[in-house]
């Protein structure tokens, strides 16, 4: 089955697939240094909650790479928080990002007691490369426990991209599909287009058919008319952030398809690794969303599609409310309600 390698430490360089150009181009990109990694997490060259961590880690190593071995520990220190609140700084909403650059911050703080720079740059990279195995096994790991929780279910619906291409192979949503069909069993995934960028039917779409898995692309609007035919067992979301509570930031439009379920009694699942879940923050008002250009809007893609001058409202995310969500997949096992306890139990 092929499943691509969206971002990748290759030849002592990070190597990304550039997901803006697809599906029409498969195109990878070497980046090599911090500002050129900032962008690509900026423009979603590189995107999906745990990526951009993934991204980050990366970034702050590349920061530190070329920093001279006869340097003080402190000063590289002082280097690596700088560059580590700047790639931070790119993307605000997914958690993964600041919970991959503080992983790293700690690291550097713990090797440089020891006072020998050499030893912090090797470790930093030896830790970024850990994210990166981390995240793979935890997406495996998600399958597992989802493709088990999915018996009886042939077709499940999902929304935005949280596919191998968001992650570092497996993705969280559609993990216990690929784990699945290792087992010989294939579900159908249908994929909601996810306006405005697109993720579902140029990304989601675009990885399923590589990896000879069913889908049917739906628009947005289709989601509640696949839904009242029956066409669906259950709906899988992946996370960009969820809170101590359950409340989960998630691709603008998730908020909606959890609505949607609930009134066709159909289970809403979001599919998660630990390193999505922040505790610090008690409910999902206390996230940060982020809001994007209004060109993504009005002229998508490079034709114009509403009047000059109209105001525009971009979120790029919205909140699901823990009351609409049936269970969290993650990769420690299925956490159901009351969430406060069982998220603390499994993730805390
Ligand atoms: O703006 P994007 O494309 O980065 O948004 C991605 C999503 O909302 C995903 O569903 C989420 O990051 C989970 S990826 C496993």
């Amino acid at each position: 089955m092929v499943r691509l390698k969206t971002i990748d430490w290759v030849d002592g360089g990070v190597k990304i697939v550039d997901q803006t150009l697809l599906p029409l181009e498969l195109v990878y990109e070497r980046i090599d240094t911090v500002e050129q990694m900032y962008l690509a997490i900026k423009i979603l060259k590189v995107r999906g909650a745990p990526a951009i961590g993934i991204a980050g880690a990366f970034g702050c190593y590349i920061a530190i790479r070329d920093y001279p071995e006869t340097g003080s520990c402190n000063d590289l220190l002082e280097l690596l928080v700088k560059n580590g609140d700047y790639l931070d700084s790119s993307r605000p909403t997914a958690v993964n990002l600041a919970w991959a650059v503080n992983r790293m911050k700690h690291k550097a703080r713990d090797l440089a007691a020891a006072g020998k720079v050499a030893d912090v740059k090797k470790g930093l990279l030896d830790e970024a490369v850990a994210i990166l195995e981390e995240d793979r096994a935890m997406g495996r790991a998600i399958g597992e426990h989802g493709a088990k929780l999915l018996e009886g279910v042939d077709a499940i619906l999902t929304h935005c991209n949280a596919g191998g291409l968001a992650t570092a192979e497996y993705g969280t949503a559609l993990a216990p599909v690929y784990v699945a069909a290792e087992q010989g069993k294939l579900f159908t995934v249908y994929s909601d287009e996810t306006r405005p960028l697109l993720q579902g039917s140029r990304i989601t779409a675009f990885e399923l058919q590589k990896a000879g898995i069913p889908v049917v692309c739906i628009c947005d609007n289709m989601a509640a008319t696949v839904m009242a035919q029956g066409k669906v067992g259950a709906v899988i979301v992946g996370a960009d952030r969820i809170t101590a509570n359950g409340d989960t930031a998630n691709k603008i439009g998730t908020y909606g398809v959890a609505l949607l379920a609930r009134a066709h009694n159909i289970p809403f699942y979001v599919a998660a690794p630990s390193s999505t879940f922040d505790l610090t923050l008690a409910t999902g008002k206390e996230i940060p969303i982020e809001e994007r250009d209004e060109t993504e809007i009005t002229c998508g893609f490079g034709k114009r599609t509403a009047p000059v001058g109209v105001p525009v409202f971009n979120p790029a995310f919205d909140v699901t409310p823990a009351a609409l969500i049936t269970a969290f997949i993650t990769e420690n096992g299925i956490a159901r309600p009351p969430f406060s306890e069982s998220i603390r139990d499994l993730v805390g």
